[in-house]
């Protein structure tokens, strides 16, 4: 299985998981420190790529050390901070190329050499549906890689592609985003949700593992946000 963001947050806690069931992990990152620390905290039967995904060609000869690619699962994405009469075409591609251009990487590179049983599952976010102010360009990002996951699991069926869509998950990302006393933000987040607790990155992780093996799910967007949307 390849894991592209699997060195932190999310892609992190789906590779500890997946490792713990006994899968053949590669982990992708851009950050090649970041991944030779992600690499030892899994151990050995983790592979680890320092690469941008939303580079066909780096990706490719990543793919070609890998004896075998039965899944891919793609955290990679971007939030650029820009309103929306100051942003400029080049916010809009950058939000474009880390989440769907590099799904479109991912499956060109990938899909060629999949099982038929294989599967994608690409990360998008509640900002599809619910925007914030300020951050218009990865909304339209998120939103994109749902439809292209559809337009995927047409395409490349009957290998399976779908959408996993989380809310606010407690990664060192979200943490950065609460400001200068993070748990007293995050407490009052957790206090706002349904559920009563801000996700956690296992969670997230569980949710992947059901994309990867529910045999008869494709063209989804499963959404795992502790019921955010429904305050
Ligand atoms: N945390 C939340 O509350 C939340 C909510 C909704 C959606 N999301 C989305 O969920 C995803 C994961 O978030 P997270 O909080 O787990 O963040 P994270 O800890 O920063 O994880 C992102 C991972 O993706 C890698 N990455 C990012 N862009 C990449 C690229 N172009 N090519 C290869 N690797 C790339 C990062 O490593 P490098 O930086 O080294 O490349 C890292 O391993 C993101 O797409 C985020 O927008 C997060």
């Amino acid at each position: 299985m390849v894991i592209i963001g699997g060195t932190s947050g999310m892609g992190f806690a789906t590779a500890q998981l997946l490792l713990s069931n006994g899968a053949s992990v590669a982990v992708v990152g851009r950050d090649r420190a970041k991944a030779e620390q992600a690499g030892e905290a899994l151990g050995a039967a983790a592979t680890i790529g320092v690469l941008d995904a939303a580079d066909e060609t780096a990706l490719r000869r990543f793919s070609d050390q890998l004896p075998a690619v039965d899944h891919v699962v793609s955290f990679a994405g971007l939030q650029p901070a820009v309103a929306i009469g100051q942003s400029t075409h080049d916010d809009f591609m950058a939000a474009f190329d880390a989440r769907v251009w590099a799904a479109r990487n991912s499956c060109a590179v990938f899909e060629p050499r999949m099982p038929s049983d294989g599967s994608f599952t690409f990360c998008s976010g509640v900002s599809a549906v619910r925007p914030r102010a300020g951050r218009s360009p990865g909304a339209v990002a998120t939103a994109a890689v749902e439809s292209f996951c559809r337009a995927m699991a047409v395409e490349l069926a009957p290998i399976r592609v779908n959408a996993i869509c989380p809310g606010a998950v407690e990664t060192e990302v979200l943490r950065r985003a609460m400001g200068a006393d993070p748990d007293a933000a995050l407490a009052r987040l957790a206090a706002s949700m349904p559920v009563g607790h801000v996700g956690q990155p296992a969670e997230i992780a569980h949710a992947v593992q059901f994309l990867i093996t529910n045999t008869f799910t494709t063209g989804i967007t499963l959404r795992v946000d502790g019921g955010a949307l429904l305050t």
